[in-house]
């Protein structure tokens, strides 16, 4: 068995990017099998910081392959902006990178019906990153309107499939907005005709890919993007994202689960969200804005604020068992090093009762009120730690809380946002 995955175990942003970033060294190629553009990856190395949204992180590491295979949507324009910027960094864009032919394709009417229902859907609005996201993956699910990288390349299909969708979609989205500009099909196909050809070298089988690099002894790093929490199946749905974030390895890259031997639950020392939906241990006062300003809360794909609150066990321990990892990685620690005392959410209490059951229903969700244990906080700086043993008493005692009580060891900790302010408890 030779892959690793990192995954999220809360709503995002738990700096799996970071993790990547480090793992990709031991891997040969670096797989990202769902979402897309709506993902934010941050990584910060020798001086340099880089944020990735659609390309793996491996792009950022000589000698690896990255790609972006089948359980993706992709929005070519945005894709290629990506590269741009990449190679304008002097990092080489070629036979490193390949897409899946089977990804489908975010269009512009995506977009566009994106913003269109989070405008109607007024107070329960999911908070989406705005990116055709959502869109895509439902006209995939849907099939009738669904167009693949693949279909790119088959021009005369493609030009007379989208003069259908089209026409259907500008009647639909003009009668959802009537400020809504129809698109021209013809214009869209030959851009996106032009995408695809700047494309092409790198469009290719990349189930077949990955399975041909399995059998050939090829060491594999399975990117999670998103957290298990926005799982469309598992997480608090509506309020999630489209895509299986905690659970869809097998069905977004076509290579079981069987083959990893290592399946990494990244967790945040404490919880942030963006966009909507229940948050059982939100703080809205002055310590969830003292943790948004020291963590550097904001989005990176929006720039929206991030909420903020205290570690959320049975939220993560759900996001831990949906997403079967055998050990975490808990980041940002050093963001909790200026508190007097911490605290961590062990069980939820519902009308009355206690359960460590995640709630299904976010009617459920909304009304758990957290059920606390106090830790005491280390009120040093921690950030230039470098070994297990160098860490206080308290920070130790808090990483065996979070051990305990999601169920699995801790096998990274993160103190900083650079790469070298990595612990490694194994080799610590
Ligand atoms: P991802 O989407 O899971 O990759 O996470 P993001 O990159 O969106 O958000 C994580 C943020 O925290 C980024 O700005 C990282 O540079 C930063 N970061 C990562 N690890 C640490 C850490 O241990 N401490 C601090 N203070 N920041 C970190
Ligand atoms: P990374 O990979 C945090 C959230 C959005 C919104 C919901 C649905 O950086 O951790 P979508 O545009 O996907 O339909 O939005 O999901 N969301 C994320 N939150 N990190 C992300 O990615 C996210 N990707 C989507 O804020 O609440
Ligand atoms: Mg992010």
């Amino acid at each position: 068995m030779s892959a690793t995955a990192v995954i999220g175990l809360q709503w995002g942003d738990e700096a799996k990017g970071k993790i990547v970033h480090i793992l990709a060294d031991e891997h040969d190629i670096v797989v990202r099998y769902q979402g897309g553009n709506n993902a934010g990856h941050t990584v910060v190395c020798e001086g340099q910081t880089y944020k990735l949204s659609l390309l793996p992180v491996g792009m950022l590491r000589p000698g690896v392959v990255s790609v972006i295979a089948t359980g993706t949507v992709i929005n070519p324009q945005v894709l290629l902006a990506e590269i741009d910027q990449l190679r304008s960094r002097n990092i080489p864009v070629g036979e490193n990178l390949l897409i899946s032919d089977r990804a489908h394709v975010i269009l512009p009417y995506h977009v566009a019906e994106d913003a269109v229902l989070e405008d109607n859907r007024g107070e329960s609005a999911i908070g989406t990153t705005r990116r055709g996201i959502g869109t895509c993956y439902r006209d995939k699910a849907g099939r009738a309107h669904a167009i693949r990288m693949g279909d790119l390349y088959h021009v005369e299909s493609f030009q007379s499939r989208l003069r259908e969708i089209i026409a259907q979609k500008n009647s639909y989205l003009r009668a959802l907005c009537p400020a809504y500009e129809p698109l021209d099909a013809s214009k869209v196909a030959e851009e996106y005709l032009g995408y695809a050809r700047l494309l092409k070298p790198h469009v290719t089988n990349t189930t077949s890919f990955l399975h041909k690099s399995l059998a050939a002894g090829k060491k594999l790093l399975f990117e999670g993007a998103q957290g298990s929490l926005l799982d469309l199946d598992h997480g608090t749905f509506p309020y999630v994202t489209s895509s299986n974030s905690g659970s869809g390895i097998h069905t977004g890259s076509g290579v079981s689960e069987r083959h990893i031997s290592r399946m990494i639950g990244v967790v945040k020392s404490y919880t942030t969200r963006v966009g909507g939906g229940s948050f059982p241990t939100e703080l809205n006062n002055e310590i969830g804005q003292h943790i948004r300003e020291v963590g550097r809360e904001f989005g990176t794909v929006t720039g929206r604020p991030r909420r903020c609150g205290w570690f959320d066990a049975v939220a993560c321990g759900h996001g831990a068992l949906i997403s079967g990892v055998d050990c975490i990685a808990v980041t940002l620690l050093d963001v909790l090093s200026q508190l007097d005392q911490i605290q961590v959410c062990t069980a939820y209490e519902i009308d009355g009762e206690r359960t460590t059951d995640f709630p299904s229903h976010v009617e459920d969700l909304a009304r758990a009120r957290a059920v606390y244990k106090t830790l005491p906080g280390w009120k040093q700086d921690i950030s230039h730690i470098r070994k297990l043993a160098d860490f206080p008493r308290e920070a130790r005692a808090y990483l065996d809380t979070l051990a305990e009580l999601i169920g699995q060891p801790v096998q990274i900790v993160s103190v900083g946002p650079d790469r070298v302010q990595t612990i490694f408890c194994d080799r610590a």
